[in-house]
């Protein structure tokens, strides 16, 4: 499984990560994971097919080595073989997630912190352009 991964981004509360790729035409899933070294503030997770979930997005954090409690659910605007567009945001409080069809998906900041450094993108799917503003 391939994955991309960037170890000293510097991703502060306030700014706005932009994320394009295109999921494999045979994709079951792919994930992208925000936050410090072990631990994932932010696992967003497109499941096409895959864990028993179809069509589905998965966010979770990962912290102290357990997956914590699932929030799943929203619109599912991916496509295997077709571009998507993500813009993350947060503050102390939460992640906002803006989706390719102008929908939103929110997910708690639970570690808090109002910076991670640490980003890995992973699963079926190529990614094309990461960008911080
Ligand atoms: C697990 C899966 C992990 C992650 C987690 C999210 O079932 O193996 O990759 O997606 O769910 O809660």
């Amino acid at each position: 499984m391939a994955a991309v991964i960037v170890q000293n981004m510097s991703f502060k509360a306030g700014q706005t990560l932009t994320i394009t790729g295109v999921p494999n035409t045979d994709a079951t899933n792919f994930a992208i994971n925000i936050g410090h070294e072990q631990d994932i503030a932010l696992h967003l997770n497109p499941r096409f097919d895959a864990h028993g979930d179809q069509n589905t997005i998965v966010c979770n954090s990962y912290q102290g080595g357990c997956w914590c409690d699932e929030i799943r659910g929203g619109n599912f605007p991916f496509q295997p073989g077709q571009e998507f567009k993500m813009m993350i945001t947060f503050n102390a409080e939460e992640f906002q997630v803006t989706l390719s069809d102008g929908s939103v998906i929110n997910f708690p900041n639970r570690p808090r912190d109002t910076k991670y450094r640490h980003f890995k993108f992973e699963g079926d799917a190529r990614i094309n352009g990461i960008e911080i503003k």
